[in-house]
């Protein structure tokens, strides 16, 4: 073995087993850990569902989405990052609408064998009143109509509503992305939902632990959330 593999190879073997453990969300096959209980949120509210009508984003939907973007997130996208994400071909813009409102919106990349979020927020108003799960239905609809097989979103460890949201939406976290967002350098959780159930054993150390990943490959995209959602 040449001494430039040598090298590596121990890289690999100190980076693999001196690095300080992750703390990973629940979802994953380990046990949540402590302050990721629902116990420590809020309940449900006593709202019924609200029936929203989900149809594609137009221009004149943007006051009003930048509006939830603002609302939603402590640092939001401008509106030339909504604009420059849905010139994009395969990008698509969409909203939930109650009685001539936007109530929510969700922005995402349709790939080959997969649909990849890139924003997704409920007006705070609305909250727990299952707008953002019609949202989730709406595309877990589009990827059987399409013939793709799954969803995959970046969400900031901090975010806890959001990974409690997309856990209960049936997503898994399936990777760990260090320092992913250049805003705060914060970690992201890679989740993913998927039409077959098992998540591929490549992703998984023989422990069945996810395994880090390089954050090249993955947009720092999703906006950080206001702690308060
Ligand atoms: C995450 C978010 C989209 C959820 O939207 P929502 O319309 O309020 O979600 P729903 O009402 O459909 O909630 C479905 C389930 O998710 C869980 N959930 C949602 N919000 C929750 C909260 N604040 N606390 C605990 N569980 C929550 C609950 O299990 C809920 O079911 P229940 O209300 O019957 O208990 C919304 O909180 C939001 O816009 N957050 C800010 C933006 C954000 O973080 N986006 C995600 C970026 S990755």
């Amino acid at each position: 073995m040449s001494f430039r593999k040598l090298v590596s190879l121990e890289i690999f073997v100190h980076e693999f087993f001196h690095r300080p453990p992750i703390v990973y969300p629940f979802g994953t096959s380990l046990e949540p850990p402590p302050q990721l209980t629902t116990l420590e949120y809020p309940p449900r509210q006593e709202n019924p569902a609200l029936k929203v009508q989900i149809r594609w984003l137009i221009r004149s939907d943007m006051p009003e989405t930048l509006d939830i973007e603002r609302k939603a997130f402590e640092l939001p996208w401008m509106e030339e990052d909504f604009l420059c994400v849905l010139r994009q071909r395969n990008c698509i813009g969409m909203v939930a609408e109650y009685n001539h409102r936007i109530v929510g919106f969700m922005i995402y990349e349709l790939h080959k064998a997969k649909l990849h979020i890139l924003n997704f927020a409920v007006d705070p108003e609305f909250h727990r009143q299952a707008i953002g799960t019609q949202m989730i239905a709406k595309l877990v609809d589009k990827l059987s109509q399409q013939r793709r097989q799954e969803i995959v979103l970046e969400v900031r460890e901090s975010n806890l509503t959001a990974q409690i949201f997309f856990k209960k939406m049936g997503f898994r976290a399936v990777l760990v992305l260090r320092s992913h967002y250049d805003d705060t350098d914060e970690s992201a959780y890679v989740m993913r939902f998927s039409l077959e159930e098992e998540t591929p054993a490549f992703l998984f150390t023989p422990e069945n632990k996810p395994i880090e990943c390089s954050p090249t490959g993955y947009i720092n995209r999703i906006a950080k959330f206001y702690k308060s959602a």
